[in-house]
């Protein structure tokens, strides 16, 4: 199961495993966008960097799953923005995030990155009339800032709308092609990227730090935590300002003419829409169905779900691909960009970049970048990465602890009660058997699989998602498949396997 951007340019880039102690300037944990654009602006300045990513290929976890929507409008976000932070801490966020889209085209230019970039609109739309008030106080929200947005009732969409907010210039390109080209700049520069290098711990050691691998140690002087979420819990606590969620993508071709632009809706169920080039033709990409990760979902496949509500508009539509990603989004939704924690100087961290990474990621690289060189950027308060302003977001706060403080405290009432024999083929439950709690996954054959169904980060009670055949945590977010392997951190460690003679 991999994205159209995946699909489209699988092992098309070979990197060594760090299977030797090294020693370098700048250690970046994680070959994703952020990663990469912090190791491509550090060579750009002479800065000696080596990237070391624990998957088999760069850029194929939450990078390589992206819409890849290059904009600045994140949803409804701008009005909340200005009555929750500010006139000026708005201008910022939106200032922070059009820069980026400058940047990632000037990258694109210079190094002639084929990536299927071009320009496009993004919009917000809705089909209720409820929501018209919402769009048009965002487009004065947003106007407010300077910024060219307008309210529209039409777009090129084949449904009716009621009201859209569209922000013209914006752009969409292939986020995995770009990745690529990073990745060569990088190499171009004689600077090391590594895969299957998976970094275990940090450890001190005097005014440097040893980064220890499944098979070397690197020791930096300092240290990028670009991972898909901060594997260290302690200290930095990420784990107690953000949640995960999961979202669910198709590719699919039609023989319908398709539209130009880039489509999200306002409320749930999501559906954020655009085109891409699949095998020389245009495709339509669909992502929705997103929910905090353990959450227990409605529909029984997402994916169904999804496919359903495309043939309502393109009746012949046939489904190329299918993927699943995972984004962390902080309490009060802006992202943490700066140095890790007080305790560990020298290194430094991006996450929290909710569904919009690939503007932030780009600022994100630009800020750590300015802070290795001794510089200050312009936009870093915003997101400073110390904040802890939980008030900001009281709902998503409650919510977060509620689902913590239920799934540690692994209430017996909360299990659904059963039998090996009474749960079906290709579903899995939760049952007791001789005094302990066994998660079980009967796949399409009747084979059975069992597994201990706690969390091997906290320690949280697991979650059954039947969509992707995966025991998801509703505290942090990790995610498991029904053989215990760790598919999303912070977890780093594969599930208990529980013989499955012992349960006959
Ligand atoms: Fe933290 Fe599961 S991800 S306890």
């Amino acid at each position: 199961m991999a994205s159209i951007w995946i699909e489209n340019t699988k092992n098309s880039m070979q990197f060594p495993k760090l299977n030797r102690d090294i020693e370098t300037e700048v250690c970046i944990i994680g070959a994703g966008l952020f990663g990469l654009t912090t190791a491509y602006y550090l060579t750009q300045n002479g800065v000696p960097v080596t990237v070391v990513e624990a998957e088999q290929e760069i850029g194929i976890k939450t990078s390589g799953n992206t819409t890849g929507k290059i904009t600045s409008q994140h949803g409804l976000f701008y009005d909340h923005l200005i009555k929750d932070y500010g006139q000026k801490f708005a201008q910022k966020y939106l200032d922070a995030n059009e820069k980026a889209i400058k940047n990632i085209k000037k990258i694109i230019e210079e190094n002639n990155i084929e990536c299927d970039y071009s320009a496009q609109d993004n919009y917000v739309y809705t089909t209720l009339q409820d929501d018209i008030f919402q769009i048009q106080e965002e487009v004065k929200a947003v106007k407010s800032l300077g910024f060219d947005a307008e309210f529209v009732t039409k777009t090129p969409l084949p449904f009716t709308i009621q009201g859209a907010i569209k922000f013209p210039n914006q752009a969409q390109f292939d986020a995995r092609k770009y990745m690529l080209g990073l990745a060569k700049q990088i190499i171009n520069k004689n600077q090391n990227i590594y895969v299957d290098t998976r970094i275990l711990d940090i450890a001190k050691d005097g005014k440097e730090y040893v980064l220890i691998a499944n098979d070397a140690n690197i020791r930096a002087k300092k240290v990028v935590i670009a991972t898909h979420y901060p594997f260290i819990s302690v200290p930095g606590f990420y784990f107690a300002k953000m949640y995960q969620s999961t979202s669910y993508g198709l590719a699919v071709d039609t023989n319908e003419e398709l539209f130009e632009g880039m489509y999200i809706n306002v409320k749930e169920p999501f559906y954020s829409l655009r085109t891409a080039m699949y095998n020389g033709k245009k495709v339509l990409v669909v992502v929705g169905g997103d929910h905090k990760t353990g959450e227990t979902i409605e529909n029984d496949n997402s994916y169904d779900m999804l496919e359903k509500e495309v043939k309502k508009w393109y009746p012949d539509a046939k489904v190329l691909c299918k993927w699943n990603t995972e984004d962390c989004i902080g309490l009060d939704k802006i992202a943490y960009i700066g140095e890790f924690s007080s305790i560990m100087p020298n290194v430094y961290i991006g996450t929290g970049f909710k569904k919009w990474g690939i503007t932030t990621s780009n600022i994100a690289a630009e800020i750590i970048t300015d802070k290795i060189l001794g510089k200050k950027h312009k936009y870093s308060e915003i997101f400073n990465s110390k904040r802890f302003k939980p008030i900001k977001n009281r709902w998503e706060m409650e919510n977060m602890l509620k689902q913590t403080v239920t799934s540690i405290a692994f209430e017996k009432f909360e299990i659904p009660e059963g039998e090996l024999e009474q749960i079906p083929n290709d579903n899995a439950q939760i049952i007791e058997i001789n005094g302990t709690n066994v998660g079980i996954y009967k796949d399409t054959s009747g084979n059975v699989y069992a597994i201990k169904p706690v969390c091997t980060h906290l320690g949280c009670t697991l979650t059954w998602n039947n969509t992707d055949k995966t025991w998801d945590c509703p505290c942090h977010g990790s995610r498991f498949d029904y053989k215990g392997n760790n598919l999303y951190t912070p977890a780093n460690k594969r599930l208990e396997i529980i013989n499955t003679d012992d349960i006959e």
